[in-house]
């Protein structure tokens, strides 16, 4: 046993000392792989390392950061759209001098494209560049600093056709919607590039670009950070760090919130300092925040988006999708009329250019005879300007806004309908600023903590959308254009869209039915290549198939042990199919309430309690995107042949979506007993409904009694006192040993167990959706048991 221990170590010795270093190069033929941490590529000084990030559970991109940072900054991703998995995805260095990620399954995720008959190395500068060098020329055949992400590091060039693209939100890596880039008058600018607009905001040029400092004369189209951290852009912007000199490390980031940021890293605690940012640049100047005919303005300085009276939101889980009118304009000119908005601005898509000393009445005219004007604003400085607009988007208000904005609306709308204002705010942004930003570490010194605030507020109205909602609207926004200009995430996951022709030869035309749900029928099938899948034939689906293969892929995106696994889906004509791992041992309801098989013993239904609320948990809290589940209970629960639970039927709440309902407030899904009070009072539906079905899931484990056994017996208005009120009443009169399963062995009880799991069950069905445990405390709190046993 020594004698192992010592080969053990002899064995791990060598791995174990270049873990701390890292490699200064990878040669032709070698690899860098995602299960060893210790392969990385270090900088000559150490400043930076290259080599696989998690940017998600399971999910890794091959980045540059700061080594010293205290959470590792990632200053460039090779892969950031396109995360791989943590089992045997690679860098490698091919023989030919291409330089490819491969993922598990072998597929390339991303290569540098290059090419080269002689000897090649890849090699990670002291800059944070990372060089493919032709050892014969000694030139750089590729690097990574033509390929910028969101990042400009100081010596690195930002040129014609480079551009810094954001990432979509906080904490994520992936492309976002805001751009900084040389535009087609050589000016640098920032970019909101929506999914339907598309518009400048930095520079504000309302007063021509020269007034902003800029010019349009010098094609070079080039901008720099140098090493004392000055920056200077051949459109003459020029702007210097806080603290200028040789020395600190800097780094110029986009952020998701729009906002460019140079920032400055304090070694001594790891953490960035601002050192610059656009003073006239605000949050509320960001677009695409708030939608058409949305305000910006401030409150407790936190950005927040309102709509005019008279108006409502488009989407209640969306500020980008704007408002509109409560009753429909008509281009009746006797009905015509404008709503004053006073000191607001909505900026842009002006109908003329300036117009100097006009009156407000031809101002007002000029906007109402043009059917194109949807409204003016008009300049409160008695200069008379007058600026019509045909789209009102980008607006905002400040106390010193100097100007008032008009918005055409017709006079049958007498502002009755209330403004939908301050939706934004709520109460659980509160959790979310003490999420420690590393970015504004020590900033308020700098007097920055105004932008700090800014920037944890934006994160916040991010946030606080995804929490109560189906899906996170980031990615709702963006998923359709680019599930389908990059199907890749699809193929680098295994994901498969079948024929139907393959399908219905697998399933023997749909032969053995093995399941029968709400959302249709499942099948037994064996594919060409062998494999045994269960095959759900949906009904029902109002979805296009654009929009199907959208949502599906999210779903066939996420990977855990206790879900069942989506391998691919096929959608032709009306025919829409998904295509599952196929589960061995059926559903838990047939396990737990029939009679015939043997019955589960005490452990193994903890173990079930355990593996699903691990599985309803990563849906919740740990996938990329939330996911509710909806309708918890025991037949959809699936068992493997070691009696390992998976959760299946998740995110089927997302393919039928019901158009028409508005976002968050679903109509009621999922089945009686299981269902929380919340659905029936209209309100909306978030994460701890799952755990309310959970909960009653726990006590059908332990009393193997079914929900719907008392339903029957017991009138509809006291719908939830069912199974729940049987078992307190009966624990308080006969105790706990009453309520247990009378098929589970004798030999098997233990009490701490059974005790536990009616603990935290009655913590999950409490009516109070606040008082609920989330999964992730569910599940800490079932094994604390485990592992005192
Ligand atoms: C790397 O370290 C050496 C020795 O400390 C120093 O002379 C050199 O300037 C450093 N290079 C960079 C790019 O920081
Ligand atoms: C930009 O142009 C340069 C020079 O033509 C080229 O080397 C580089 O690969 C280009 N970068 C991108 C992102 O296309
Ligand atoms: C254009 O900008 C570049 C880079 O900043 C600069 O070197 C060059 O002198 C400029 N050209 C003119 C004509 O100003
Ligand atoms: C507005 O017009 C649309 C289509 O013309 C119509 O379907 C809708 O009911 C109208 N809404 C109101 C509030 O009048």
């Amino acid at each position: 046993m020594e004698f192992f221990g010592f080969f053990v170590l002899l064995f791990l010795a060598p791995v174990m000392a270049s873990s701390s270093t890292g490699m200064p190069r990878l040669k032709q033929g070698s690899s860098l792989t995602v299960d060893k941490e210790s392969e990385f590529l270090i900088s000559p000084n150490g400043t930076f390392s290259a080599g696989f990030l998690e940017v998600g559970t399971n999910a890794f991109g091959f980045s540059i950061w700061f080594t010293n940072s205290a959470e590792k900054t990632v200053v460039w991703m090779a892969n950031r759209d396109r995360p791989v998995s943590a089992k045997q995805s690679k860098m490698t260095l091919n023989r030919n001098g291409n330089m490819v990620l491969t993922d598990a399954y072998g597929l390339i995720v991303w290569s540098t494209d290059t090419f080269s008959t002689s000897n090649v190395e890849a090699h990670l500068l002291e800059t944070g560049n990372l060089v493919l060098i032709d050892q014969a020329t000694t030139h750089f055949i590729w690097e990574s600093f033509d390929f910028p992400t969101d990042t400009l590091l100081p010596l690195q060039h930002l040129v014609k056709n480079t551009t810094l693209v954001s990432v979509r939100s906080k904490g994520t890596h992936l492309s976002g919607v805001y751009n900084l880039k040389f535009d087609d008058s050589n000016v640098l600018d920032l970019i909101y590039n929506g999914p339907q607009l598309s518009s400048i905001y930095w520079p504000i040029v309302s007063n021509g670009v020269f007034a902003a400092g800029r010019t349009p004369y010098n094609s070079s189209r080039i901008a720099v950070l140098d090493e004392f951290g000055r920056f200077i852009s051949s459109d003459e912007l020029e702007f210097m760090a806080s603290d200028y000199g040789f020395g600190p490390k800097r780094r110029l980031t986009l952020d998701y919130d729009g906002i460019l940021r140079l920032y400055s890293l304090d070694e001594s605690t790891g953490f960035w300092d601002i050192s610059w940012l656009p003073g006239s640049l605000d949050s509320c100047h960001v677009q695409g925040l708030c939608g058409e005919y949305a305000i910006c303005t401030y409150k407790d300085l936190k950005p927040t988006c309102t709509c005019p009276d008279g108006f409502e939101r488009n989407d209640l889980s969306d500020w980008s999708k704007g408002c509109r009118p409560s009753v429909n304009l008509s281009n009746d000119h006797d009905k015509l009329d404008f709503m004053q908005l006073l000191n607001t601005n909505y900026y842009g898509y002006d109908l003329e250019t300036l117009k100097f000393t006009i009156s407000f009445e031809d101002c007002r005219n000029s906007c109402l005879t043009d059917t194109r004007c949807k409204g003016f604003l008009y300049a409160t400085d008695g200069q008379g300007m007058c600026f019509p607009k045909s789209q009102l988007v980008n607006g905002f208000r400040t106390p010193d806004t100097q100007s008032d904005a008009y918005v055409k609306v017709t006079t049958v709308s007498s502002p009755t309908v209330s403004a939908q204002a301050d939706e934004l705010i709520c109460s659980d942004t509160e959790i979310l600023l003490t999420n420690n930003d590393a970015k504004g570490e020590n900033s308020d010194k700098n007097g920055y903590m105004r932008y700090l605030r800014w920037f944890v507020g934006s994160f916040g109205v991010i946030e606080v959308i995804c929490f109560g909602f189906w899906w996170c609207f980031v990615f709702r926004k963006h998923v359709n254009e680019e599930m389908i200009n990059m199907g890749y995430i699809v193929l680098a996951l295994g994901f498969k869209r079948f024929t139907y022709t393959e399908l219905k030869r697998a399933t023997k035309n749909f032969k053995e039915e093995i399941g029968k749900g709400g959302f249709g029928s499942v099948y037994k099938a064996i594919l060409d290549d062998g494999r045994v899948v269960a095959v759900k034939r949906l009904e029902g689906i109002l979805q296009g198939n654009t929009e199907f293969w959208a949502e599906v892929s999210i779903i066939g995106n996420i990977n855990h042990r206790n879900l069942v696994k989506l391998w691919g889906f096929c959608t032709e004509k009306n025919h829409k199919l998904l295509v599952y791992e196929y589960v061995k041992n059926g559903s838990l309801d047939k396990l737990l309430f029939s009679d015939s098989s043997p019955a589960l013993g005490l452990e193994q239904r903890y173990k079930i309690a355990v593996g699903t609320a691990k599985g309803l948990s990563y849906l919740h809290e740990e996938c990329l995107e939330w996911v509710l589940h909806c309708d918890v209970k025991p037949q959809n629960i699936l068992l493997d042949d070691q009696l390992e639970p998976k959760v299946a039927d998740f995110g089927m709440s997302k393919l039928f979506k019901d158009v028409t309902h508005d976002v968050g407030f679903s109509r009621v899904r999922g089945t009686r007993g299981y269902l929380a009070p919340e659905w029936m009072m209209n309100m909306k539906i978030d994460a701890k409904a799952d755990v309310y079905s959970y909960g009653i899931v726990l006590l059908e484990l332990v009393s193997g009694k079914c929900v719907s056994d008392f339903l029957s017996a017991v009138a509809q208005d006291n719908e939830f006192d069912h199974l729940v009120q049987w078992m307190t009443n009966k624990i308080k009169q006969e105790g706990l040993k009453e309520v247990i399963d009378p098929r589970i062995p004798e030999n098997e009880l233990d009490m701490k167990k059974v005790e536990k799991l009616v603990s935290v069950a009655l913590l999950c069905v409490q009516e109070d959706r606040h008082s609920r445990p989330a999964m992730s405390k569910v599940v800490e709190l079932l094994l604390e048991t485990e592992e005192q046993a």
